[in-house]
């Protein structure tokens, strides 16, 4: 079956990223993440990534249309592939309106998505101890999944790095952002019976066992 939509959801940090790869990878999903996509886009300086930088510095939602031209855009690249997984899209009911409504131009809609469970104090956990590669962007935590050698990449050796959004106070607003305008879609999706709600407070072993379980 082609073009097959899935979404994967949660609260930040709940591992969407660690999972995403994994499952885009086995089931041969195109993977669209609007974090990395605007990280990419900061990265680059272009008008996009200054204009979302200001938004996700601060912990808010950068502005549904802008968001929407990437999606947009990778959604016509790779209509006819077997199908997509969004992570981090869409974040709230009307960003839900929106990809129904690119969906529906090509006939597609939501088959399922997957919810990552984690509670507000793992959380902080979490992302104080999160370092990323600024090179492959590989995600490590110190303690659960820390590179072999110090703070350097096991893969490209380069000095590993703290997200700008993962400060203390950025953390708590992302999380009020996150209580006040995601959680309504995760209960709208649980309404309309799509949700597989997965425990993400066990070893990504495990919470990726049960993800592939339900896909
Ligand atoms: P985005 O990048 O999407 O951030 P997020 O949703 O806050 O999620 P994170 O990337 O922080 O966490 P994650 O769930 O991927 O966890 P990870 O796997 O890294 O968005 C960033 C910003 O961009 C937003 O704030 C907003 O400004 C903007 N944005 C993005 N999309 C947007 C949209 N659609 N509309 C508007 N604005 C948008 O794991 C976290 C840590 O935990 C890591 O250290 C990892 O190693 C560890 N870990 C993972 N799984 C486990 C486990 N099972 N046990 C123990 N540790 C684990």
């Amino acid at each position: 079956m082609k073009n097959r939509i899935f979404i994967l959801i949660g609260p930040p940090g709940a591992g969407k990223g660690t999972q995403a790869k994994n499952m885009a990878s086995l089931k041969d999903f195109v993977l669209i993440s609007t974090g990395d996509l605007l990280r990419e886009n900061v990265g680059k300086k272009t008008e996009l990534g200054n204009t979302a930088k200001s938004y996700m510095d601060k912990g808010e939602l950068v502005p549904t249309d802008l968001v929407a031209r990437m999606i947009k855009a990778n959604i016509e690249q790779n209509i006819g592939k077997n199908g997509f997984l969004f992570d981090g899209f869409p974040r709230d009911l009307a960003q839900n309106t929106l990809l129904s409504d690119m969906l529906e131009e090509f006939n597609l809609d939501i088959d399922k998505v997957i919810y990552i469970d984690v509670k507000d104090e793992v959380i902080f956990e979490r992302l104080t101890n999160r370092r990323i590669c600024p090179k492959c962007k590989r995600v490590y935590h110190m303690r659960y999944n820390p590179p072999k050698n110090d703070e350097l990449c096991d893969d490209c050796k380069v000095s590993l790095i703290v997200r700008d959004d993962d400060k203390i106070d950025v953390i708590k607003k992302r999380l009020e952002v996150y209580h006040k305008l995601t959680q309504p879609l995760v209960d709208y999706y649980e309404e309309s019976g799509k949700i597989t709600k997965i425990n993400g407070e066990r070893a990504p072993k495990e919470v990726e066992a049960e993800i592939i379980a339900n896909m």
